[in-house]
């Protein structure tokens, strides 16, 4: 068993998830690990290196398919996390039929300096479909390297080494990535990360700690926050973030405008983080499509067709400008078994319209949860854009006093009841469910929240 951290540990760790330490987590464990399962739990926990939030683990899966994880007693959950992988749902009966077909072709793996029809025809596709001129693509196993491949690319096309991105943002765990990112989870107890990383802070228009309650106020101090460094430290290679953040904090497409018009004015490159955002969580195909086109467009996750790690940037023609140099030499850079994933992954989004059905099913569920929100004090905010929603749990409305506790209870008692997602910053409930998930499966899911919401504020302890 884990050593119980302390407090402040436990705040630091829930900006990413929630812990995996708490007393609740323990009771969820001695009430739901099936016999068979606490033997795999166990050897998990004896042979894994520990680390915050992925070991000791919540339970045992022993399947996945469509909306859905399944654990060893056979019961099924409403898998709203997913890791952002299942887009196209778990083990979509067509990306899984392109992977054995790759298989079966005998073409997997791509020794660098070759290459194979599957890798160009997604660097192809993905020229098709990311808007406004992006055409030239690279990939890598992961979203934390791709990230990495878009500020080495900024810096060589630029000349320069700095960066401004934003607090609380999450880009991956390698050292670059990481040194972008703005949760000192990932920055505690390691030393220097990257020299010339700065952070800002991205407009939050329900939390925000100036007092303003007009947007346009929020964004314009978040603005000037970005025009204030970019005058101060004239050598910046890039600006990058999520064009929506985590839990979701959806900005106003004037904030981003704003940005591209700051990166341009001052010569840097806006580089989009879309690993979660993309592939049609938003309600479009790419999340800059609400807003503005980057110089460079960050892929992950989905990318794999759930069943890959893959991952890649796509950029435009006028930084096409390095052959001399290597931007991502990765070994698995034209795999073309993740290739096949990957368009099939695709595909799948593009025919059965997942996008679209993201943008429906997105507003009903936001319809629905703002209902809720006017019968449930304990929800202080409800935001969302297509499946990416986040509920924001508070102790009174008043002062937003996040409602930590209340939300780890919510969270295992819904789990218990067959749905599945992650807290954000210990209080807020984010729903990022697989994009065919069917309205029947989120009404489940709605009912679910709406009577442990309930129960938890006529005081429901776990
Ligand atoms: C927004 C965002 N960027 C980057 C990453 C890193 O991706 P990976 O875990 O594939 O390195 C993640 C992973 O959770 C993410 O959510």
């Amino acid at each position: 068993m884990p050593k119980t951290p302390s407090p402040n540990d436990q705040r630091m760790q829930r900006e990413q998830g929630d812990v995996n330490t708490t007393h609740n987590r323990k009771r969820y464990w001695e009430r739901n690990l099936a016999p068979e399962s606490r033997k795999w739990f166990d050897e998990d926990c004896r042979y894994f290196l520990h680390q915050s939030l992925s070991t000791p683990v919540l339970n045992v899966i022993a399947g996945a398919e469509g909306a859905c994880i399944r654990d060893q007693k056979g019961r099924s959950y409403i898998d709203m996390h997913g890791n952002g992988v299942h887009n196209a749902g778990f083990n979509h009966p067509a990306v899984v039929a392109a992977v054995r077909r790759q298989l079966d072709e005998g073409l997997t793996f791509c020794p660098r300096r070759y290459t194979n029809i599957p890798a160009i025809q997604l660097a192809k596709k993905l020229a098709e479909i990311t808007p406004g001129g992006l055409c030239r693509s690279l990939f890598c196993p992961g979203g934390s390297e791709a990230i990495e491949m878009a500020l080495t690319l900024s810096r060589q096309v630029t000349g320069r080494f700095k960066t401004i991105s934003f607090w609380d943002s999450f880009h991956g765990a390698g050292f670059a990535a990481a040194g972008v990112g703005g949760e000192e989870h990932f920055h505690g107890g390691i030393g220097p990360l990257l020299p010339g990383a700065f952070h800002v802070d991205f407009p939050n228009y329900y939390r925000n700690p100036w007092g303003f309650s007009r947007e346009e106020d929020v964004d314009a101090e978040c603005l000037r926050q970005i025009e204030h460094v970019l005058a101060r430290e004239p050598e910046m290679s890039a600006v990058i973030g999520e064009p929506i953040s985590a839990t979701p904090v959806i900005p106003s497409k004037r904030y981003w405008e704003g940005v591209r018009a700051l990166c341009d004015r001052y010569g840097a490159l806006l580089v989009f983080d879309e690993i979660i955002e993309g592939f049609g969580r938003t309600g479009k195909m790419f999340a800059c499509e609400h807003y503005v086109t980057p110089d460079v467009l960050v892929l992950g996750k989905s990318l794999g067709g759930g069943l890959l790690p893959f991952a890649g940037i796509v950029t435009h023609e006028k930084y096409n400008t390095l052959p001399h140099r290597s931007i991502g030499h990765y070994t698995h850079e034209k795999n073309a078994l993740c290739a096949a994933a990957a368009l099939a992954e695709i595909g799948v989004i593009e025919r059965e319209r997942l996008a679209e059905h993201s943008a429906r099913l997105g507003a009903c569920t936001l319809q629905r949860l703002n209902e809720m929100k006017n019968r449930h004090p304990l929800i202080g905010h409800v935001a969302g854009l297509g499946l990416h929603i986040g509920i924001d749990l508070v102790r009174d409305p008043a002062t937003k006093e996040r409602a930590v506790d209340e939300a780890e209870i919510v969270m295992f008692k819904c789990l218990e009841r067959g749905l599945s997602f992650k807290t954000i910053d210990g209080n807020v409930l984010t729903l990022r469910p697989a994009l065919v998930i069917t309205q029947t499966e989120m009404d489940r899911a709605l009912d679910i929240l709406d009577q442990t919401i309930g129960e938890v504020e006529r005081g429901g302890s776990y």
